[in-house]
């Protein structure tokens, strides 16, 4: 994983290259994260703290709650992730941190640590895009990705399809107009009683399911030039199926609701790689762990004979290494962040 012992130790002056080692921190929602990464993609290493059981009783992230967990979590994860790469503190030459979208509370608490690491060692910050360090998880895995790329990003908190056509270069060409697609996951779960996150719960409920059972709609799949999703029509129908059908079987439930979810997401991925010229399609967010999302989205890619790229299940959620990765790219194109920068919870992803 790591080519760290093959680089020799790196001047005070030597920065943002291929020796560059980046400490990427994460607290935007509910995963406490910390990485190492050098060069913008070899990851040396990478600690992910998930708080899913803190919230599970809750059906949800509990805001109040996942600051605490961070505030509790944080250094020792960082201080793991500099041991397991197994490297003097002194070796790190910048820190990177998601400084939004998220939680404002949970970002604060990374955003702050990273800023005063930053002044105890001597280094640079540099605040992240959580959305951009999502486009990058893809190249952590296969830095030789050529442009123009299609991403296909589907969390929790967002839905979108997003042209790539180099480093820091983007166009948003799709997004959810309601609901995002982990959102719907979570919200239909919970409703057919699955528990909490929803998406896994589903992905494997619905291996025991039949995906044609019952014929959820596929919104806006009828325009083929609107890149736009909607998912909230999708989860009034699977309430309003159940309601009518008490004795539905969940499985085919499952299956059903995911297979209208992949369907639409695939389609329009397709639609909006077919329009750029893309080289191909990745994905990156929590939901690009879904088995039948994979599965098809590479399906079509072959069909349309372009690549289809599925970084893996550790570096789609989140994850800090995708951060440090971000934040080495920014480095070089735009420098440090200043230390008075704040933390922004409605950060938007901008080219
Ligand atoms: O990117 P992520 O880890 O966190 C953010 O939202 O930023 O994504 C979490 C989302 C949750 O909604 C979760 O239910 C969904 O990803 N998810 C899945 C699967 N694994 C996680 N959705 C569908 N199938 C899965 N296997
Ligand atoms: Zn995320």
């Amino acid at each position: 994983m790591s080519g760290l012992d093959t680089v020799p130790e790196v001047p005070p002056d030597h920065r943002w290259n291929a020796d560059s080692l980046i400490l990427g921190i994460e607290t935007s929602c509910d995963e406490t994260a910390a990485a190492l990464v050098l060069g913008g993609h070899d990851v040396v290493s990478s600690v992910v703290s998930s708080q899913i059981e803190i919230h599970a009783d809750f059906g949800g992230v509990v805001p109040e709650i996942a600051s605490r967990a961070h505030l509790e979590a944080l250094n020792p994860v960082i201080a793991r992730a500099i041991v397991e790469a197994g490297v003097d503190e002194r070796r790190i030459d910048a820190i990177a941190c998601t400084h939004g979208p998220g939680l404002i509370g949970a970002l604060l608490v990374g955003v702050s640590a990273a800023k005063a690491l930053a002044l105890a060692w001597d280094r640079p910050y540099i605040g992240v895009n959580h959305m951009e360090a999502h486009l990058y998880s893809a190249f952590l895995e296969d830095p030789t990705l050529e442009f123009p790329l299609m991403v296909l990003l589907v969390s929790g908190g967002h839905t979108m399809l997003v042209e790539m056509r180099g480093h820091g270069d983007y166009r948003v060409v799709g997004q959810t107009i309601d609901d995002a697609a982990g959102e719907a996951f979570d919200k239909v779960a919970r409703f057919l009683g699955l528990g909490y996150p929803g998406g896994p719960a589903i992905d494997r409920a619905a291996l025991d399911g039949d995906p044609a059972a019952i014929r959820f709609p596929r919104a806006l799949s009828d325009d083929p030039a609107n890149l736009d999703f909607s998912f909230s029509g999708l989860k009034t129908a699977v309430v309003n199926y159940v309601r009518k059908h008490p004795d539905a079987g969940t499985a085919d439930i499952a299956a059903s609701f995911q297979a209208a979810v992949v369907d639409v997401l695939v389609a329009k991925a397709r639609v909006a790689a077919r329009q750029v010229g893309a080289t191909g399609i990745v994905l990156g967010g929590g939901v690009a762990a879904n088995s039948l999302l994979r599965e098809e989205l590479l399906g079509a890619c072959a069909a349309d004979g372009i690549r289809g790229f599925l970084p893996s299940r550790e570096m789609c959620t989140d994850n800090a290494a995708m951060i440090a990765a971000a934040g080495w790219h920014r480095l070089r194109s735009d420098g440090p962040t200043a230390l008075d920068a704040g933390a922004y919870p409605n950060l938007r992803l901008v080219g």
